[in-house]
């Protein structure tokens, strides 16, 4: 329902074991998938629902453009635009 209309990827979510969280594997995750993402001149999409996701995804250029309560979860839709 948030998603746009153009082409785009929809970046489902990632995760990275809670032992193995800190030492750089998701940043590294998100580097290639915005390398990927830029080489075809393409939107990227993706919808969470924590405060310090946000922070951690808007490092990779993404911004929130809209918001949603559901079931009293606050969801948040962000958006990237490629880059060169
Ligand atoms: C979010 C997540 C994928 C990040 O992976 P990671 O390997 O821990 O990330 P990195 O080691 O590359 O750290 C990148 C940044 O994220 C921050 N970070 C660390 N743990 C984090 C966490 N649990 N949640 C969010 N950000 C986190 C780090 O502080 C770091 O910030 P810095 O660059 O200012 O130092 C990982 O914490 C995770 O799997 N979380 C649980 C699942 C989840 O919520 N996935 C997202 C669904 S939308």
């Amino acid at each position: 329902m948030h998603d746009p209309v153009e082409q785009h990827w929809h970046l489902g979510p990632i995760g990275v074991l809670p032992t193995h969280q800190g030492k750089g594997i998701g940043s590294r995750l998100m580097e290639c998938f915005c390398k990927e993402v830029d080489a075809c001149r393409s939107k990227a999409y993706l919808e969470t629902d924590l405060e310090k996701n946000v922070r951690f995804y808007e490092k990779f250029g993404f911004k929130v453009v809209s918001e949603s309560e559901i079931f009293g979860v606050t969801n948040r839709y962000m958006i990237r635009d490629p880059q060169q």
